[in-house]
C-alpha cells in the first residue's frame, strides 16, 4: 500500500488499432486516467500510456500503444507491433465502414504481430446505440470466425472499458 517502488512482475504491451475517430485514444484515456474528451484530436504518430495493476497477486504493468487511424499520420508499422502480446481492434458501432475495415486491420496485425497475440474486437460508442449501424450478431460472428474476444464499450460512459482491457491482460497472463 503506497509502495510505489513495488517490483513489476510483468510488462505487457498492448496495441490499439482501427480507423480514425472510432475512439482508440479515448478508450486509452478512460482506462489509464479515467478521463474522456469530446474534443479529442486525431493522433499523429504514436503515443503510449501505462497502467499498473495487480492480477493474481502479480504486479502487471500494461503498456498501451495508440497510433493514428489515418494512414498519413501513422508511424512505422513493424515497430508499432513489435513485442505486442495483446491488441484491441476497435470500430465505431455507428459507422459500418469502420467495422468492414476490421478485416484489413486484422490482416495487418496478423502480418506483423506474434502469432499468440490476444485480440479483442471492440465495438465502441455503445452510448450511441440508437444510431447503431453494426448488429451485435455480425460482430459476434466475425469474432468467432477469427478467434477474437468481443466486447461493446463506451469510452464516454466508461462502459466495459476496464473489463475489455482486463480481459486481454488476464488472457495474456
Ligand atoms: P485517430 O487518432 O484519428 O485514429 O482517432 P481515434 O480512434 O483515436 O478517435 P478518438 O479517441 O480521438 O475519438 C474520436 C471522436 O469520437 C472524439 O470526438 C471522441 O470524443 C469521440 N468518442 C470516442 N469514444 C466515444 C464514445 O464511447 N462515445 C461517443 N459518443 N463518442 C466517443
Ligand atoms: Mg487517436
Amino acid at each position: 500500500y503506497g509502495d510505489y517502488n513495488q517490483k513489476i512482475d510483468y510488462v505487457f504491451k498492448i496495441v490499439l488499432i482501427g480507423d480514425s475517430a472510432v475512439g482508440k485514444s479515448q478508450l486509452l484515456a478512460r482506462f489509464s486516467r479515467n478521463e474522456f474528451s469530446v474534443e479529442s484530436k486525431a493522433t499523429i504518430g504514436v503515443e503510449f500510456q501505462t497502467k499498473t495493476l495487480i492480477i493474481d497477486n502479480k504486479t502487471v504493468k500494461a503498456q498501451i500503444w495508440d497510433t493514428a487511424g489515418q494512414e498519413r499520420y501513422r508511424a512505422v508499422t513493424s515497430a508499432y507491433y513489435r513485442g505486442a502480446v495483446g491488441a484491441m481492434l476497435v470500430y465505431d458501432m455507428t459507422k459500418r465502414q469502420s467495422f468492414d475495415h476490421m478485416t484489413r486491420w486484422l490482416e495487418e496485425l496478423r502480418g506483423h504481430a506474434d502469432k499468440n497475440i490476444v485480440i479483442m474486437l471492440v465495438s465502441n460508442k455503445s452510448d450511441l446505440s440508437s444510431l447503431r449501424a453494426v448488429p451485435t450478431e455480425d460482430a459476434e460472428e466475425f469474432a468467432q470466425r477469427e478467434n477474437l474476444f468481443f466486447m461493446e464499450t463506451s469510452a464516454l460512459e466508461a462502459t466495459n472499458v476496464e473489463t475489455a482491457f482486463l480481459t486481454v491482460l488476464t488472457e495474456i497472463y
